[in-house]
Order: structure tokens, then C-alpha cells, then sequence
């Protein structure tokens, strides 16, 4: 048995944050699916959030109720106040880890505007701050690899929790095929959130859910989980990200009339409103037939940047458009359309990182979350951009620092090795012997062609009550699949057929807690609810697993501290 003090599940900014914290007093283990550079941080492109007030003045408090009206008052707000007050304290520190951070002529920390933030506060790399981050890190956690063993290419199954008290997990190294168990004193989740259920997505192909079932299954109740977040420049079709630091640097959004439509839904802010708001215009202009060239698509135009600028500050984005439809933003505008980005919810923690089951805060002891993957919740019902890179490094700190003080104090559980690799072998074993005729990939694209049209940018009580139905029938269907690979090394297609159960957990909890919450916040709009109803549902969602695989809905409140909910206009 493989042991380790802590083991962190995950390796973008908020695992490998939490690595170099850990690393400073204990041994330590990171386990990935992929490659830790490959993680899917790396893709963000525009920027991480800090009152730096480099260009503009700016403080942390405006900074804090920015986040809380763009979340639509859901997010609780001591998380909130300690998030954006360390902001600044952590983008110095990653430019001395080694960001190649964009610079102003005085040669300060470069800032941009970005949706929702009421000054130009992201600080930037070009349009790829997440790969500049990612990189910096990772270098640091080679740098200590004297107390940091890497596990790259290793799918993580299930957590081993007994009594209230996490001990390990259980593993595939995916080049062996043999099964593992690795204990540990505390474990980190770090894994990111679950875009691929959705047809279209900036997400990569490791966005899965595969943590957040993976606490589902050990009882840990999923939080918020209706709150996804659609980012409005999608590429058109396949969902690869074109920042909004293209609209943060002045770009257009153009219905199939050549109008700039913001101007009827956000006025005051135009292409830089909040996410949510911004997607549902899209969304209203192409289904009032406004779309381009009457698609299911609208323009971002840049050309008004010149080449010039568009090189020094977007050279990723229109390197994607070249490469992968052929259009030149700088001559040519980009068809964009709303695309699966970000969710909102997921495992429930304190604003330390400890992860807790219940409303009243009761934690899992030795189990840790930060990242996408977990619920603070500093983001309520909408993330502004930028907001999520600052949460992974500020959370994955915290639940780095967390974990360390924890086992500090504890020993090594007690696990039956043989008990918890016989319970992931035989649901393994289990699909190996399926031998229907279900194709996996019908049963994949289906799971994302529903969730895209009846649990979108907008949903009502029947098309959630469908997509539900759906995928009901998608699990059955999956009992009736066929593996064609039947070997052990390096056998991709079974962590497939594992991901794809996750995903359709995930689809089933998304969908059931949207079907609850009969009102609109933030990223999720009831077309038969359209009003935000504070009375009834100022509070956030937790959905357990009940008995006979039923799903148990319940609810804890919201923290307010500073901001009391008001109307959300821009
Ligand atoms: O558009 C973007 O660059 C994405 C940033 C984010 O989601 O924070």
C-alpha cells in the first residue's frame, strides 16, 4: 500500500497551491489523470482578479461587492471578504514563483477591465495567464520534489472514508491497469468541475466530475450544483474559449443585423456585464432569429483593435480562430456562441478548505477541497471572470495550510486494503462483463445534446423534468454497453465508461437541483420563474445521495455580512 501524509487529487493551480504549502513540513502526494501542465487551469486565458489599483484606483471592499452583486447575493460573504482581501498578497507572490506577468509602460503589474468588476483589475499574461501560472507553479513543486512525488497518468476511483474521518483513496495507475490504495493521513480535492456534460464547453476532455462523485458517493452532499456558468464567447460549435479580455480590450458583439444588442439588456456596462447576463442576450438575440446569418451564432468583432494590439494582447485568440475555422480576427469578426465554462457548485467547504456535510458545518475530518471542484462558496450564483484562477490559488493555500495543521495531529487510519480494492474491482469487473449493445458514445453525445437544450442558459419545469427523464433512461442504457478493450495497460476506453457514469450522476444532480429552485439568480434562469425570489430560496442547494439511489435535496443558509440583497441592475 502506497502512503503518503497528504494526498492531493489534482494538479492545477489549487492542487499544486496547496502542494507547495504542504510540502513545507510533510510528505506529499499529487496524484493526476493527465500531466500536471496539462491541467485544465491552463487554459484560462484573461486573467486573475486582485485590487492592485495599478491603472485605476481600487480597493478590496469594491472588489468584494462587485463579487457579491455579480453572484446575485448567494455567495457567502466572510468567504468572500478574506478571498479578495489576500488577492493582492498572492499575485506578488506568484510573480516572485515566476509569472510572466503583462507590465504597464512603468513597468507595474498590466490590468484590464473584465465583466462585472467595476475597474480594470485582472492582471494578465497576454491572453494566457493560466498557462503562465500553471507553468510557474509546477516549476516550484519540481523545485521541492525532494518531499513531492508526482502521479501523473493515475485516475483516482473513490475515497476511503470510515466514521466520519477520510483515509486515502483508491487508484488505477493507468499505464499498469493495477489497482492501488493510497493511504493518507488527509486528502486534498483539487479536481476541477464538470463542463462535459454540456455539448459545448471551453472545458477540457478531463472535466468529468469525477471528484465531486467521488464525495457523492462517500455521503458528502453536493452544493449549488444548478449553478452553471455559460461563458458568452464560446467558439461556435466546438465551445474553445475566446477570452472576454477580448471584450475587456474593447471588443464588439454583433447580432446577425450588425447591432452592438448590449445596448438592450446591460446598457450601462455593454460586453462587460456578468457572465450570466451577457450569455442570455446572446442566447434571446439568436432565438428571436438575430443570430448570424440566422445560426445559432453571433459575431465578436475585434478588427477596431488594429493588428498591433490584437498581437501584444490577444495572440492566443487569434492564433485559435486561424487555426481552427480559418478566420483572422483581424480582419474578419469570430462567430461565438454561449458555452458550458465554469460551475458555480460542487463539494461544500469551509473558507478554509475543510470540507463540511452538512448545514450546520459538520466537517469530514482529514478531507480537503479547493478549486472548481468545491463550493466555498465565494462565487454564488455567478463567477466574474477572473475570479477563478484567484479562487484556486487563494483556496488551494488555505486548504494546502489546512491539511498540513491536520496532520500534524494525526496518525495513519485503519484501512482494509483488500475490502476497498474488491469494491472498485468489482465495479470494474462489472463493466467488463457487460456485453449489450449500447454504444457508449450514443450514450455520451445524447447526455450532452440534453443537457445543452433542456438545461441550458435557460431552463423551465418541463424541459428540467425531460432532461431528468433522459438521462434516467441514459443510466439504464449504460448497463446495457459493450467494452471493446478488454486489456489492462494503458485501457483509455474504461475510464471513459467510468467518466461517462460520473457525468450522468452529475447531469442527474445538476438538472434535479435546477428543478427545485423555482427562481432565476445568476446562472440559472427559470423561463416559468423569471424573477429572483429571496425569500423563498436566499439560501444554497445541497443534494445528497439518499437510499435506492434516489437524490435527497436540503438546504443551508447564506452568509451575509456587509451587502444585504438587492435588486441586480447594470
Ligand atoms: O474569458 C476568460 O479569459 C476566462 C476567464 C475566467 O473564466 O476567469
Amino acid at each position: 500500500m502506497i502512503q503518503h501524509d497528504v494526498l492531493i487529487v489534482g494538479a492545477g493551480l489549487a492542487g499544486m497551491r496547496a502542494a507547495l504549502e504542504v510540502c513545507k513540513d510533510a510528505d506529499i502526494g499529487i496524484l493526476t489523470k493527465v500531466y500536471p501542465s496539462r491541467s485544465h487551469s491552463g487554459a484560462a486565458q484573461g486573467g486573475i482578479a486582485a485590487a492592485l489599483a495599478n491603472s485605476e484606483d481600487d480597493s478590496w471592499e469594491e472588489h468584494m461587492f462587485d463579487t457579491i452583486k455579480g453572484g446575485d447575493y448567494l455567495s457567502d460573504q466572510d468567504a468572500v471578504e478574506d478571498y479578495v482581501r489576500a488577492a493582492s498578497r498572492v499575485i506578488y507572490e506568484l510573480e516572485h514563483f515566476g509569472c510572466v506577468f503583462s507590465r504597464t509602460p512603468e513597468g507595474k503589474i498590466a490590468q484590464r477591465s473584465f465583466g462585472g468588476h467595476s475597474k480594470p483589475r485582472a492582471c494578465f499574461a497576454a491572453d494566457r495567464t493560466g498557462h503562465a501560472i500553471l507553468h510557474a507553479l509546477h516549476e516550484q513543486v519540481l523545485k521541492n520534489s525532494k518531499s513531492i512525488k508526482i502521479y501523473s497518468e493515475w485516475y483516482m476511483h473513490q475515497l476511503i472514508v470510515e466514521n466520519g474521518e477520510c483515509h486515502g483513496v483508491v487508484v488505477t495507475n493507468v499505464r499498469t491497469g493495477e489497482l492501488e490504495v493510497i493511504q493518507a493521513k488527509a486528502v486534498v480535492f483539487a479536481t476541477g468541475g464538470y463542463g462535459r456534460v454540456y455539448k459545448i464547453t471551453t472545458n477540457a476532455f478531463a472535466s468529468t466530475a469525477d471528484g465531486a462523485i467521488a464525495a457523492f458517493n462517500a455521503g458528502i452532499p453536493l452544493e449549488d450544483s444548478e449553478f452553471i456558468q455559460f461563458h458568452p464567447s464560446g467558439l461556435y460549435r466546438q465551445g474553445i474559449l475566446f477570452s472576454e479580455a477580448a471584450r475587456g480590450e474593447g471588443g464588439y458583439l454583433l447580432n446577425g443585423k450588425g447591432e452592438r444588442f448590449m445596448e438592450k439588456y446591460a446598457a450601462s456596462r455593454m460586453e462587460l456585464a456578468p457572465r450570466d447576463i451577457v450569455s442570455r442576450a446572446e442566447q434571446s438575440e439568436i432565438d428571436a432569429g438575430r443570430g448570424v446569418n440566422g445560426e445559432a451564432c453571433i459575431h465578436l468583432d475585434l478588427r477596431h483593435l488594429g493588428e498591433a494590439r490584437i498581437m501584444e494582447r490577444l495572440p492566443q485568440i487569434r492564433q485559435l480562430g486561424i487555426d481552427f475555422i480559418g478566420v483572422d480576427c483581424v480582419t474578419d469578426p469570430l462567430p461565438i456562441q454561449p458555452s458550458a465554462h465554469y460551475s458555480m457548485g460542487g463539494i461544500p467547504t469551509d473558507k478554509y478548505g475543510q470540507v463540511v456535510i452538512d448545514a450546520e458545518g459538520t466537517p469530514l475530518k482529514g478531507f480537503f477541497a479547493a478549486g472548481e471542484c468545491a463550493c466555498v462558496s465565494v462565487h454564488g450564483a455567478n463567477r466574474l471572470g477572473t475570479n477563478s484562477l484567484l479562487e484556486a490559488t487563494v483556496f488551494g493555500e488555505r486548504a494546502g495550510k489546512s491539511a498540513l495543521e491536520y496532520v500534524k495531529n494525526v496518525g495513519f487510519g485503519k484501512i482494509n486494503e483488500g475490502h476497498e480494492k474488491a469494491r472498485v474491482l468489482n465495479s470494474i469487473e462489472e463493466i467488463f462483463q457487460r456485453d449489450g449493445t449500447e454504444s457508449y458514445n450514443d450514450i455520451r453525445n445524447e447526455m450532452k445534446d440534453v443537457m445543452m437544450e433542456k438545461c441550458g442558459v435557460f431552463r423551465d419545469g418541463q424541459t428540467l423534468k425531460d432532461c431528468i427523464s433522459v438521462i434516467k433512461g441514459l443510466q439504464e442504457r449504460c448497463k446495457k454497453g459493450k467494452v471493446t478493450d478488454k486489456g489492462k495497460l494503458f485501457n483509455t476506453e474504461i475510464y471513459e465508461i467510468i467518466e461517462l457514469g460520473n457525468m450522468l450522476k452529475m447531469s442527474e444532480i445538476i438538472s434535479t437541483a435546477a428543478l427545485a429552485r423555482q427562481e432565476s439568480r445568476g446562472g440559472h434562469f427559470r423561463t416559468d420563474f423569471p424573477k429572483r425570489d429571496d425569500e423563498k430560496f436566499l439560501q444554497h442547494s445541497l443534494v445528497y445521495s439518499g437510499d435506492n439511489d434516489e437524490l435527497v435535496l436540503k438546504s443551508k443558509p447564506v452568509v451575509i455580512t456587509h451587502y444585504q440583497p438587492k435588486e441586480r441592475t447594470y
